[in-house]
């Protein structure tokens, strides 16, 4: 094969090398993954490559190869040089060979490992002595270490996790910018270190490394049940750090966290992700953090457990500031100072102000306002969402809080001191940007806005329900229902990665998995095994390969997946079906008691059914992925037995619902021949309903697929464009600018829902303003009015499938997925019957054009005449079709 590849040099390609770090929890025990983008004016394809791995930059000794290859694999590649060692740095580069010769080497890329043994650790954890947080809210440790270097610095890594959150200072610099590290895993199983690199932070002579904990995930509140929702993994919080130094006279020197440290407190009184943080300046230790402050009154450091089986680098994403807004300001009632950041958010607010000493500033914040223009606070149960602070000086400071986070678009402050500024601080786990979109239809654009803004405020270390009350918690249906199109969205590849880890550490010895991950609700219900909740398990890995082709995310969770699955097997009845177990349903479906959102209309054992056939389903094409074939016969087998059940008991009620239809159709319950009469079915159910959404979590997700899928298209649109309640376009018109939890949280008289609830385990209250689950359409917008979606079967957008379907009110539409591979773009416009459109595609990706063509069309791709669906290659095309088939919802409703 390899002696079909050229000879000559292709001057005009080049390759551009990006290394997936592998999956977080198994870094280290893989070889290194990549993938490679490829740009060049002389080749259309790629015919083979060759990968180079080198412990240096010049790839002079020590090299290590793989290739020449025969083929045209640019992601997903397995590297040279195997699994990386303990602190090992590895440089990587990639040439191709094209149908116009060799590339030349690309840049090379680096990685570097960090500890993965616990061996490698000579530090312990260590706090303040008597630190009484485990009971109550207390002041956050502060924690130094002076030490000496006899010279400067070549290199240094620092290597930092907690129990607890932390910041890290050098000589009085903080180290790096992620806020909350480590994040939150399944703390018992996996905690994650994060290296730093921070040679420029140190110098020859004195200095001083230093931290500060707060209680964070690990000791702070967790969960809406006081009696239980502090100390959920531990009582003492702990810094575990280690410096390792490289000198310049080529000797080494490590300082650790240890019993030498000192320890004290400062000006963080108190600190927690749902209350707020309380600073009080009196209490600021002025260079503490320097060489030179006399710590002789400070207490020596206790030692904490800590389990370094469980340390593991940090591979997904940290938290940081993502985005700044500067708020509008206004005057509030009783004297305060309303701010308004424009934007619903997850993050904190940078106060400057000018007052005197003993002033106090209060910073209470919420997401919405009531009619009256106070502050909405009841929807965040019994999170206090509250910073506070007490100036210590005259003069002008600036004022944040720490280890703290809100969801909220207006804050109000209260306070004798002069505002001299405002800022918004947005955080996210910190995902590039990877979906753009858009459209003529304003409302529509500023939907797929909304979206972005709730996974943004939503992915904080683990994807969350929702980022303000006293929850904020890793919900698995969620998650399964908003997967695709987080995947289109941002890069989540390795946010979820992560998360998935956990979850398999979270499932049972028997398999269940939790409606919460990490967990913290306990094994008994709801907590575990909920049809559409569980799930996650087998969807989201799945959502992961087709949007990056991640055969390494399904292969270490196949072991989950099949778990899950056999579980169910194992809580089948004698009919063969599973049955009369609680089930979160079809929740929130509009048509439920409003304080009842488990109650829908469609039957919760229905649903239970189909998600087990599903799950088992993607157990079967994961296996086949892996070329585990016993494997996926044996699911194939068991999810083909568990649809067949599942129609021949519940066909006629599925077809009473829009639920029922869609789960029938997208979830392969129903046969292929009935597939047309559940279409019709479903679009009769839309129709009659005027495009009034009448779903819930489950089915919200699979209706507009199902309508396409059977050729609905009309009313897919008209739903998706409705204005009226319920509708995704409804909360647009009301000022939304992240998705609701529920459909009318504020009606059309401009009053806000009451969220109650009546739960089987008690009384509750439900309302947010940003829980992305109805934002999972977005996926569908892409696929269907751009016309973007990525081929299960050439996963990672290598093949898309390009079959735009206009519709009438909307004659612009621009989208683009950033994929690793290159950009994926299409911009496309109606005029009169006409449908023209700019397609790019990167090197190394085709598409198969399915163009809106009826039945007296004239179809052509870059000047020439076509027929039926067209083979793109890469580059740019552009697309003409006269007479185009739009759809036409022809509704009242529809603007
Ligand atoms: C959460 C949801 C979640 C649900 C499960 C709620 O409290 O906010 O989004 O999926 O409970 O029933």
């Amino acid at each position: 094969m390899t002696d079909l590849l050229p000879a000559a040099a292709d001057p005009g390609t080049t390759v551009h090398v990006t290394v997936r770090t592998t999956p977080p929890g198994v870094t280290g025990r893989g070889p290194l993954r990549l993938d490679w983008s490829v740009t060049s004016s002389t080749a259309g394809r790629q015919v083979g490559y060759e990968i180079q791995a080198a412990p240096t930059q010049d790839f002079a000794a020590g090299v290590e190869g793989i290739g020449p290859v025969a083929g045209a694999d640019q992601l997903d590649v397995t590297a040279p040089g195997g699994p990386l060692r303990s602190r090992e740095v590895r440089h990587l580069r990639v040439r191709v060979a094209t149908d116009a010769g060799w590339s030349a080497w690309s840049e090379p890329a680096t990685v570097e490992a960090g500890l993965l043994a616990p061996a490698d650790w000579r530090a312990d954890a260590v706090t303040l002595p008597d630190d009484p947080g485990a009971g109550e809210q207390s002041p956050v440790p502060l924690l130094r270490k002076a030490f000496e270097l006899p010279a400067a610095p070549r290199r240094a890594r620092l290597h930092v996790t907690s129990l607890g959150v932390h910041e890290v200072r050098l000589n009085g610099v903080r180290v790096g910018d992620h806020l909350l590290d480590p994040g939150w895993t399944a703390y018992r199983q996996r905690l994650l270190v994060t290296s730093h690199d921070v040679t420029d932070l140190l110098t020859a002579g004195p200095n001083v490394l230093a931290g500060r904990l707060g209680d964070g995930w690990y000791r702070g509140r967790l969960g809406w049940d006081p009696q239980e929702d502090r100390c959920r993994y531990g009582r003492q919080v702990g810094l575990l750090a280690q410096l390792e130094v490289e000198l310049s006279d080529g000797s080494r020197v490590t300082v650790g966290t240890d019993a030498t440290w000192h320890a004290s407190t400062g000006e963080v009184r108190s600190a927690d992700l749902y209350d707020g943080c309380a600073v009080d300046l009196r209490h600021h230790q002025e260079g503490w953090d320097r060489p030179g402050f006399d710590d002789s009154r400070w207490a020596p450091a206790a030692v904490v457990p800590l389990d370094k089986a469980v340390l593991q680098p940090r591979v997904a994403p940290p938290v940081r500031v993502v985005q700044s807004f500067r708020p509008e300001r206004s005057p509030a009632p009783g004297g305060a100072v309303r701010l308004d950041a424009g934007q619903n958010v997850a993050g904190v607010v940078r106060l400057t102000v000018r007052g005197r000493a003993g002033d106090t500033v209060t910073v209470r914040h919420a997401e919405v306002l009531e009619p009256d223009g106070g502050l909405h606070t009841r929807s965040l149960r019994s999170a206090k969402a509250t910073d506070s602070y007490v100036l210590a000086e005259d003069g002008q400071t600036v004022l944040e809080p720490s280890f703290t986070f809100h969801g909220f678009r207006y804050a109000e402050v209260v306070t004798d001191a002069e505002l001299v500024a405002a800022e918004v601080l947005a955080i996210s786990s910190d995902t590039s940007p990877r979906g753009t979109f858009e459209c003529s239809d304003a409302a529509l654009t500023r939907f797929h806005e909304n979206v972005r803004w709730s996974q943004r405020d939503n992915f904080v270390a683990v994807p969350t329900d929702c980022p303000q009350r006293d929850e904020r918690l890793g919900w698995t249906g969620d998650a399964q229902a908003f997967a695709p199109t987080a995947c289109t969205l941002f890069d989540s590849r390795s946010f979820w990665a992560s998360w998935l880890v956990d979850l398999a550490h979270d499932q049972t010895a028997d398999g269940a998995v939790p409606s919460v991950v990490p967990n913290i609700l306990g094994d008994g219900e709801p907590a575990l095994g909920r049809a559409g909740w569980a799930d996650a398990a087998t969807i989201v890995p799945w959502a992961v390969h087709v949007a990056y082709a991640d055969t390494e995310v399904l292969a270490a969770q196949l072991p989950s997946m099949r778990a899950l699955v056999s579980y169910l097997q194992g809580r089948r009845q004698e009919d063969g079906l599973l049955g009369g177990e609680f089930q979160f349903g079809d929740w929130l479906d509009p048509d439920a008691p409003g304080d009842r959102p488990h109650e829908a209309k469609t039957s919760s054992d229905y649903l239970a059914n189909a998600f087990f056939a599903h799950s088992a389903r993607l157990v079967a094409r994961t296996a086949t992925v892996l070329g585990d074939t016993e494997q996926a016969r044996a699911h194939t087998a068991l999810a083909d037995d568990v649809a067949a059940s599942t129609w021949a008991r519940w066909r006629e009620h599925a077809l009473t619902t829009q639920t029922g239809c869609a789960v029938a159709l997208e979830l392969g319950i129903a046969p292929a021949e009935a597939e047309a009469e559940v279409g019709r079915a479903l679009a009769g159910l839309v129709r009659d309903a005027g495009g009034r959404i009448a779903t819930g979590f489950l089915g919200t997700p699979l209706v507009l697929p199902a309508l396409t899928r059977t050729g609905h298209l009309a009313e897919a649109y008209l739903m998706l464009l409705r204005h009226e309640l319920p509708s995704w376009l409804y909360q647009v018109d009301q000022g939304a600018t992240t998705v609701w939890e529920r459909w009318d949280a504020i009606r059309a008289d401009g009053s806000i829902h009451d969220g109650v609830m009546h739960m089987p385990n008690g009384d509750s209250q439900m309302l947010s303003f940003n829980h992305y689950a109805y934002g999972a359409v977005v996926d569908w917008v892409y696929r269907t009015l751009a016309g973007l979606a990525p081929d299960p079967e050439a996963p990672g957008y290598r093949h898309v499938v390009l079959a735009p379907r206009p519709v009438a009110g909307i004659d612009r539409v621009s989208a683009s997925v950033a994929t690793a591979l290159g950009p994926v773009g299409v911009d496309w416009a109606t005029d009169g019957g006409t449908f023209t459109a700019t397609y790019r595609l990167p090197f190394g990706v085709t598409g198969t054009l399915l163009p809106p063509a009826g039945p007296d069309s004239v179809v052509s791709v870059d000047g020439r005449a076509v027929a039926g669906s067209v083979t793109l290659g890469p580059g740019e095309h552009r697309v003409s079709v006269t007479e185009a088939d739009i759809a036409s919802p022809m509704q009242p409703s529809l603007r």
